[in-house]
């Protein structure tokens, strides 16, 4: 299998690393940044029509803003080709109105994937079954996977697109905590990390809901029951929520504002 990985910046880079046991051809126009990939066997150029139609499978990680340039660019070679967009709010109806001939699909992951444990989601209407598995054994590569209806994209980009960073101010407050109450720095960090990891994996591997595991470190009348209390009189749940919420909100609105610019 042949793929393309073009606008090789964070995601793509991270993409084109969890898929360099394939034969990947990664694009940016600052080549020099990308250089190194070279060493992992990844062909790495400038040349977005080059690496198109050497590939079978086209990957675009490029920002919003640039994906319909780059298509119009790379159009005659997208005839019958899985193209498969990472662009945020990029729906699939303004791709097939460039390049109508591409078998489309319309992705969304998380910084995740550059420890090959992003959360991938994706909508097509164009892939038989076949194909289907074809690309969903290259999002295995890149951590956990889901085919979903496109109307959730911006609801997702929201919360898992966007959720890293909700995770990371979780995880920097709980180290500053540590501190606060006396911790060495490296051991509040690695105090913090350690429990979300072992919270996540509690949860996803007994299939228990997250309340009723709280519920089983809530002791009547000891210390964990004192920093909830707190959490809910600061309205932490709330905030989280309005958070993913802000996020999802300003997708959409991206997503309106593009529809308009290229369609137009
Ligand atoms: N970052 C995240 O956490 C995240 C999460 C989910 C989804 N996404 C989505 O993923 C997409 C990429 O985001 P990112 O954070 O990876 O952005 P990024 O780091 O800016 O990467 C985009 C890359 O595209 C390259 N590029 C620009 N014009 C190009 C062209 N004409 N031909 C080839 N390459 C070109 C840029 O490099 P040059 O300037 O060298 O060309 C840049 O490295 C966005 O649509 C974003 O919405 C990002």
């Amino acid at each position: 299998m042949k793929i393309a990985v073009i606008g090789a910046g964070t995601i793509g880079e991270s993409i084109a690393r969890c898929l360099k046991d394939y034969d990947v051809v990664a694009t940016r126009r600052k080549t020099e940044k990308i250089k190194h990939l070279e060493k992992m066997g990844i062909e790495v150029t400038g040349d977005n029509k080059y690496a198109s139609e050497k590939s079978d499978i086209i990957i675009l990680c490029l920002k919003p803003k640039k994906v319909p340039r780059v298509l119009r660019e790379i159009k005659q070679n997208t005839e019958n080709k899985i193209v498969i967009s990472f662009a945020a709010a990029i729906e699939i109806d303004l791709i097939k109105k460039i390049i109508p001939e591409a078998k489309v699909v319309r992705a969304m992951t998380n910084v995740g994937v550059i420890v090959k444990e992003g959360f991938t989601v994706y909508a097509t209407r164009d892939l038989d079954d076949k194909e289907e598995k074809m690309i969903e054994e290259l999002f295995g590569k890149m951590g956990k996977y889901e085919k979903i209806e496109e109307e959730y994209m911006d609801a997702l980009t929201g919360l898992s697109g966007s959720g890293p960073a909700f995770v990371f101010t979780i995880l920097e407050s709980l180290m500053y905590a540590g501190l606060k109450v006396g911790l060495p720095r490296e051991l509040s960090l690695k105090a913090a990390i350690q429990t979300v990891i072992g919270s996540s994996k509690l949860i996803s591997e007994t299939g228990i809901h997250p309340s009723q595991l709280k519920d089983k470190v809530v002791t009547p009348g000891g210390t964990t029951i004192e920093g909830v209390f707190e959490l809910e009189e600061n309205r932490v749940r709330t905030t989280l929520i309005k958070a993913v919420e802000a996020a999802t909100k300003k997708a959409k609105i991206i997503t309106s504002l593009l529809n308009r610019e290229f369609q137009e």
